[in-house]
C-alpha cells in the first residue's frame, strides 16, 4: 500500500548577537570565514524562529520544496537554501541505504513553515535563527543522529552566523582550516547558566532594511580593505582569546572592553572598504556616547555596545546594573536624541535574559 503519511517535526532556534564579529569569507560557496567569531545567544522567549518541516509521498513532486515565512511564500531556489537541503537529504539517504525498512523521506518534497516571534521590520538579523531552525527541523524530521556541531556545519552554509544559533549561552564559531569546511563549526564556550546575570538591551535605531547586505558588504571589505588584514591576523585572534578568558572568569569589564573594541574594529574595516560602508548612523553614535556616559557615571564598566551590519545597538550589561544602564539609557537618550525613546519602546522588549539552552 502506498505510504500516505505526512511526516512532521518542529523546532525553534534563537537569535545570537556576536561580541567578536564574523566579517569575511575565504570561501563564499561553502561560507567559510576568514576569522573565528563568538556570540551570545538571546532568550527564545524574546527572539526566536519556530519552524515546522514536513514531507510526504503525497506532496506533488511538481511543486518541489517550499517555504512559508511569516505567512508569505519564500524563495527556496537560492544556492544557500539548496545547499542545506542537499546536505540534509544526503545524510538521510545514507540512513535509508543502511536500513531499507526506513521510509524514503529523502525522496519526498519538503514543506517548511517558519514564524518569527519578533517583527522582521525591527531590522534585526533573522537569517541566523532562520537557517538554524530550518536545519534542525529537517534534521529532526529525518531523524538524523547529528550533534549540534554537525548541524552547525550545515546551517553555516545557509548563513554563516546561523551556525552559532544551534547552541544556547556563549558560542564560538571556529573558522577551521580544511578546504572542504569539515572543521568550520560552532561549539559552546559556556552555558547561559555559567553567567546567568548577563542581559541584552536592543535599541532599534532604524527599522529600515539595511543598505548593504552582510554578504556583499564583507565581500567588498575582503577585496578592498587593507585594515582588514590586520583585523583577521592580529585583532580577532587576540579578541577571541581575551573574550573566552573574560567569559570563563565572568569578568564583565573585560567582556565589555573586548565587545566594544571588536565592534569598533569591524566598523573601522567597513569604513576602510572602498567605497566605504557605513552601517552606523547618528543615533548609533549617540548610543555609544550614552554607554560611555553610563560607565563614567558608574566609575566602572557596566555596559557594552555592539553593532552588526545596521544601525541598531545591542547593549550588554549585568542584571544588577539594570537600573543604572536601562534607566540611564532612557534618560540620556530620551532627552538628547529626538525619536530614540520611541524607537526603544516600539522595538522589542528592552530587557532580555539569555537562552537557557
Ligand atoms: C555583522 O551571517 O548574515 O552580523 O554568511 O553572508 O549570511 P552570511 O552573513 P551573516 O553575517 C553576519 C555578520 C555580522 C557579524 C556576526 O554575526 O558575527
Amino acid at each position: 500500500m502506498a505510504d500516505t503519511t505526512v511526516y512532521r517535526a518542529s523546532t525553534t532556534a534563537p537569535v545570537n548577537i556576536a561580541v567578536v564579529k564574523y566579517w569575511g569569507k575565504r570561501d563564499p560557496k561553502l561560507n567559510l570565514p576568514t576569522n573565528s567569531s563568538l556570540s551570545v545567544t538571546l532568550s527564545q522567549a524574546d527572539l526566536r524562529t519556530l519552524t515546522t518541516a514536513s514531507c510526504s509521498a503525497t506532496y506533488p513532486a511538481s511543486e518541489g520544496d517550499s517555504l512559508l515565512l511569516n505567512g508569505e511564500p519564500s524563495d527556496v531556489s537560492g544556492a544557500r537554501t539548496q545547499a542545506c537541503f542537499r546536505e540534509l537529504r544526503a545524510r538521510r539517504a545514507a540512513l535509508e541505504a543502511a536500513d531499507p525498512s526506513l521510509p524514503k523521506l529523502s525522496t519526498f518534497p519538503l514543506r517548511l513553515v517558519s514564524e518569527n516571534n519578533f517583527p522582521t521590520a525591527a531590522g534585526l538579523a533573522s537569517s541566523a535563527a532562520g537557517f538554524a531552525a530550518l536545519v534542525r527541523a529537517v534534521a529532526n524530521l529525518y531523524e538524523l543522529p547529528a550533534s549540534p556541531s554537525e548541524l552547525s556545519k550545515i546551517a553555516r552554509q545557509g548563513s554563516g552566523s546561523a551556525c552559532r544559533s544551534l547552541f544556547g549561552g556563549y558560542v564560538a564559531w571556529r573558522m577551521g582550516s580544511a578546504a572542504d569546511g569539515s572543521d568550520s563549526m560552532a561549539d559552546q564556550v559556556a552555558e547561559a547558566a555559567h553567567w546567568p546575570e548577563m542581559r541584552a538591551l536592543i535599541l532599534v535605531a532604524s527599522a529600515a532594511k539595511k543598505g548593504v547586505s552582510s554578504t556583499s558588504g564583507m565581500q567588498q571589505t575582503v577585496a578592498t580593505s587593507g585594515l582588514f588584514q590586520e583585523r583577521i591576523t592580529r585583532v580577532v585572534p587576540e579578541n577571541m582569546e581575551r573574550m573566552e578568558k573574560a567569559i570563563a572568569e565572568r569578568d564583565f569589564a573585560a567582556f565589555a572592553e573586548v565587545t566594544m573594541r571588536d565592534s569598533n574594529s569591524f566598523h573601522a574595516t567597513c569604513a576602510d572598504t572602498y567605497p566605504p560602508i557605513f552601517y552606523m548612523n547618528d543615533v548609533s553614535r549617540a548610543a555609544i556616547r550614552a554607554v560611555e556616559a553610563i560607565n563614567a557615571a558608574a566609575g566602572r564598566t557596566i555596559a557594552a555596545y555592539t553593532f552588526d551590519a545596521g544601525p541598531n545597538a545591542v547593549i550588554y550589561y549585568l542584571e544588577k546594573d539594570t537600573e543604572a544602564v536601562v534607566g540611564t539609557f532612557y534618560h540620556v537618550i530620551g532627552g538628547e536624541v529626538e525619536g530614540w525613546k520611541r524607537s526603544v519602546i516600539s522595538g522589542l522588549k528592552p530587557t532580555m535574559s539569555l537562552d537557557e539552552g
